[in-house]
């Protein structure tokens, strides 16, 4: 007898986990209030709660064109904030992350990098009427011929495709292009498809619950539909969200096309779009939403690390915000007053005064000890490592001594050690002997500065 064996329901996720896994958001209230430990976020009220109205602007649309700086020592949750923000955005408003080094690349200059930055955060909801023949497969008939060069081989001709709706049922008759999608997706009695009257893609929607199979199958996985209403050939609305920059993309590449000495010259492989595609994109994005046919999603474009950008990004962005393109800028620093690259002017924040001026700024301050454990207890539970009381309070105070990124280091090699030392739960041990064998900042200034000679003269 063949033996059943049942599969496990839950299939096993490739799971990364990374430095801000654990935010899932602001954390916090109806009101706007934070909430001391909430959506992974513990702390730092003040900057969660001033995020939070930025988000909420932003999700009606009224922050346009701002700038917004987060400002504050290395490791207070800068980064971790923006992350928060994008969480609450949600999948709709486009947040592109970047870090102010991105745009020194040898290939591409750097406001290249900006404008294609820049443009990949305007999303653009596109509203389209288009003619389909829809409805349930009540015949299908493929008119196949000999191969032109192998004439044993038989290759799809034609197709006489019968739809029914709860309205009509209509035969229609297409070609090969037709025939072969019909093949390929293994389309036949009962299947609910959608097939573009101009373009001639075919769409399986599933299978009918009113057909023979759709009833008879109970152990069927496909998808079941019920029969389209109305007439088989009708106008449907397809909506799509695309950004400017895909809209680029998809002019730049049937611009260049797809003949065929472009695979030997490479005419497809854009690695700039130049301004004629873009500014005729510009216009048809406006036309689009003139017709009512195109919507606006204003988006964010959070620069890490923006101390690294110079004076010429920086005043590119200035002008980027002034423009017609909708967007947020959001910056973040851990420098106080910084020269500003490409100048020997020092300006706080390693920006320009304009930009600064122009911006409103979310501060983060240093943590107390009550809140590096709350973290340090949530990264825990993120990386799945068990830990016990005192080896928490042993990491708590290393991280106070020196910092939260330095602890958070930690707890993932104790929790190494401990396994290294068949141990379930990370002991003060492992603590100790992770915070010997590595060091944080200050003891790695001290350790060179102590052996500055020899290691300069070596
Ligand atoms: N308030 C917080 N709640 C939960 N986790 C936090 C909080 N603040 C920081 N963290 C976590 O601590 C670590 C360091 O914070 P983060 O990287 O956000 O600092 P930063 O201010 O961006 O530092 P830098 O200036 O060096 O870029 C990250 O893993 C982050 O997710
Ligand atoms: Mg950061």
């Amino acid at each position: 007898m063949a033996t059943i064996r049942e599969v496990p329901g839950k299939v096993s996720r490739f799971e990364r986990i990374g430095a801000h896994t654990h935010v899932k958001g602001l954390g916090l209230d109806e009101n706007l209030n934070a909430i001391k430990v909430k959506d992974g976020m513990v702390g730092q009220e003040k900057a969660r709660e001033a995020a939070g109205l930025v988000v909420k602007i932003i999700r009606e649309g009224k922050l346009s064109g701002k700038c917004i700086i987060l400002a504050g020592p290395p490791g207070t949750g800068k980064t971790a904030i923006a992350v928060g923000v994008s969480r609450e955005l949600g999948a709709n408003v486009p947040f592109i992350q970047m870090s102010g080094s991105e745009i020194y690349s040898s290939e591409r200059k750097k406001t290249e990098v900006l404008i294609e930055a820049i443009r990949k955060c305007i999303g653009v909801e596109v509203h389209e009427m288009r003619k389909v023949y829809e409805g349930e497969v009540t015949n299908v008939d493929i008119v196949t011929a000999p191969h032109p060069y192998n004439p044993y081989q038989k290759v799809p001709e034609s197709i006489r495709l019968t739809l029914k709706t709860t309205k009509q049922e209509k035969t229609i008759e297409a070609g090969e292009t037709i025939a072969q999608q019909i093949i390929q997706q293994n389309i036949s009695e009962g299947n609910v498809v959608q097939i573009d009257a101009e373009t001639g893609r075919v769409v399986n929607l599933g299978l009918s619950l009113e057909s023979a199979k759709g009833k008879k199958y109970d152990v069927d996985t496909r998808l079941k539909v019920p029969r389209p209403d109305g007439e088989v050939l009708k106008e449907r609305e397809f909506v799509y969200m695309l950004t400017v920059a895909d809209i680029d993309e998809l002019n730049a590449r049937s611009r260049a096309g797809g003949g065929f000495l472009s695979m030997f010259f490479g005419a497809t492989e854009t690695k700039e779009i130049d301004t004629e595609i873009r500014s005729a994109v510009d216009e048809q994005v406006k036309k689009l939403v003139d017709e009512g046919k195109g919507f606006i999603h204003p988006g964010v474009l959070f620069i890490d690390d923006s101390h690294l950008l110079d004076l010429e990004a920086f005043s590119f962005l200035g002008r980027a915000m002034e423009s017609e393109l909708v967007l947020i800028i959001i910056l973040a620093t851990n420098r106080g007053v910084a020269r500003i690259r490409g100048t020997d002017v020092k300006s706080p924040l390693g920006f320009p005064l304009d930009l600064i001026d122009r911006a409103v700024i979310i501060a983060t301050h240093e943590y107390d000890q009550e809140s590096i454990k709350e973290i340090l207890r949530i990264r825990s539970e993120e990386e799945k490592v068990q830990i016990n009381k005192e080896a928490l309070e042993k990491l708590t105070e290393v991280g106070t001594k020196s910092s939260l990124r330095y602890s958070v280091q930690l707890l993932s090699l104790a929790a190494q050690n401990a396994k290294a030392m068949k141990r379930e739960k990370v002991d003060v041990e492992d603590v100790e002997r992770v915070d010997k064998l590595f060091m944080d900042v200050g003891e790695a200034a001290e350790h060179l500065k102590k052996y500055e000679e020899k290691m300069m003269l070596h």
